[in-house]
Parts: C-alpha cells; structure tokens; sequence
C-alpha cells in the first residue's frame, strides 16, 4: 500500500528497481561516512536503546544499526521503522524480532504509543518527499518521538552539492528538468541548507552539522556517479508519470535523459555529491 504523498517523485518505475537503488546507495554512504550513527549519539545510547527510522524506505539502515548496535554489546536494541510506501518493506519472516515497520506520513502526527519514546530518530532522504514548507514541522512532528535528551539524526543531501567534473551537458539537461519540476511543485532547492534553522526552530540544542562529500574519496567516484544517475532517473520516470513537461511526457523520454547521463559517466565524467548529517 502506498499513502498519498502528491509531490513524491522516486516511487516509480519497475517493482523492486527502487528497493535495489536504496540498498545499493546505503552501501555507498556507509562508505562515505564509515559509521551509521554519529559518535556522539552512539556513545550515549543506553545499554538497551530504542531507535525510530522515520521514511525507511527498504529498512536497509535499520538492518544495518541493528548488526552493528549487537556487535558492541547492545543485545536489546529495539528499531521501529515508519513510511508512507509499505511496498519497500521486507517480509516479515525475513526480518528479526526487533525490527519493526509501520505504515506512516510523516507530516502526521504520531500515535501516542510513540511519543516520547525514543533515544534516536533517523532520518534519511527527504528532499524528494516535503515542500519548503512541511520541512519545519517535519522536524517538529519528529521530535515529539524523542525521549528526553535524544537525539534527531538527520542524513540528507541536494542539489547545491550535486555537480559533475568535468561539467556534463547531459546531467544538466536533466537537472534543469528535475529543479523546474521541483520548483513547480514548491520543493525546497536549498536542501539540505535549511536543515539547521529548523533543528534550532524547534528548540533542539547542541545542534551540529557535517559534511562528507564524495569527492573526498576517490575510490568511491563509481559508485557516487552511478547513484546520482540513478536517483535522476527515478526522478525522471516519476515526473513523466506524473503528466510530465515539455521534453519529458513519457518514460522513454525519461530514459533517454537519464542514458545520456550514464554515457557521460562512462565517458570519464565523475558526478559527486555531500551527504550532510544534521544532528
Ligand atoms: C529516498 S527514500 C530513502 C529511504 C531510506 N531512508 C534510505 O535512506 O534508504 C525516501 C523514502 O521516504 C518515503 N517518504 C516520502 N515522503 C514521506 C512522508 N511524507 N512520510 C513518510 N515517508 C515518506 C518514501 O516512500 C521513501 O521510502
């Protein structure tokens, strides 16, 4: 089932192509970042932490704190994951004990049963989902899940860092598509430069951010190119779905903007990208 998310673009495209991109773009950020969670937080989890995945999408960062919170110790680690999509999530036979999913926007407020109970709230990956105005009290709406002292994690990326070198005519083809649309739809085009302001708007303290940009790591230019070709595609794919304009109407009209990109990035054209965490 899919709740109604108007503005969403990257839902679209063939079952399972968008659960395969995420889990692959998890790999990549854990490399960028090399650990899931800040130090910071994961230094003042309690021995028994529980941890609010908020737009999980396929649970692969949830999978992947749980494993690494037993390794060091932490055996009763409990992870409540919410979406809008539940077509991404994985069945539950597959899935251990302590992991849990459930059907959920955002931009609404959370069940009692939730409020005020956690030690961490993660998000990642909003830019495609919330217009300049929802991302306030998105921020707001999430800490009402925090315990007392927790802590809102807040992974996200945008344009302002998305760039190609050397400069690709495809990718700006395709991006003057993309940010018209998001701009039609009144997405925010700053992200994840608003961050900050609406951490501190809604009273969080010791706020931070950091940056990791790909460009720091050469080893990872492959992987960085390929992933944002990726997301431009389900960009793409989603706007013509969604009655589309001038230049983009159909899907084959989207792949083939997206084809042009993956022929520049094979031609030698490295696209990187920050991941900014806010916490
Ligand atoms: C780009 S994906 C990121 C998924 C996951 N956080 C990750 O990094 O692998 C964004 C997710 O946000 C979900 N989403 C979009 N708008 C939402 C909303 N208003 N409330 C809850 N989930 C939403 C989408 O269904 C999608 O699974």
């Amino acid at each position: 089932m899919t709740a109604h998310n108007p503005i969403y673009l990257l839902n679209s495209g063939k079952f399972g192509q968008e659960s395969n991109r995420l889990n692959i773009q998890h790999d990549l950020f854990l490399e960028l970042t090399s650990t899931l969670l800040p130090v910071h937080i994961a230094e003042e989890l309690p021995d028994e932490p529980r941890i609010a995945d908020v737009a999980t999408g396929t649970g692969i960062w949830m999978k992947a704190v749980n494993k690494s919170l037993q390794s060091s110790g932490k055996s009763s680690v409990l992870l409540d994951g919410f979406d809008m999509d539940t077509t991404k999530f994985p069945s539950p036979s597959t899935l251990d004990h302590n992991i849990r999913f459930f059907e959920k926007n955002c931009l609404e407020p959370f069940a009692e049963e939730f409020l005020g109970k956690y030690d961490a709230v993660h998000v990642r990956l909003l830019m495609y989902s919330l217009k300049e105005e929802d991302w306030a009290p998105a921020v707001r709406n999430l800490t009402t899940l925090l315990k007392p002292r927790g802590w809102l994690f807040w992974e996200e990326t945008g344009y302002p860092s998305w760039i190609s070198i050397p400069p690709s005519d495809a990718m700006h083809k395709l991006l003057q598509k993309d940010v018209e649309w998001a701009r039609q739809k009144g997405r925010c085009l700053r992200s994840p430069h608003n961050l900050p302001a609406h951490f501190q708007e809604a009273g969080l303290q010791h706020c931070d951010w950091k940056d990791y940009s790909t460009f720091e790591k050469p080893e990872l230019s492959q992987a960085a190119s390929d992933a944002i070709a990726r997301v431009l595609l389900q960009a793409v794919l989603g706007i013509a779905e969604q009655g589309g304009m001038e230049g983009l109407r159909t899907e084959d009209d989207a792949q083939r903007l997206a084809n042009a990109v993956f022929d520049d990035v094979a031609r030698g054209h490295e696209i990187g990208f920050s991941m900014r965490w806010n916490s």
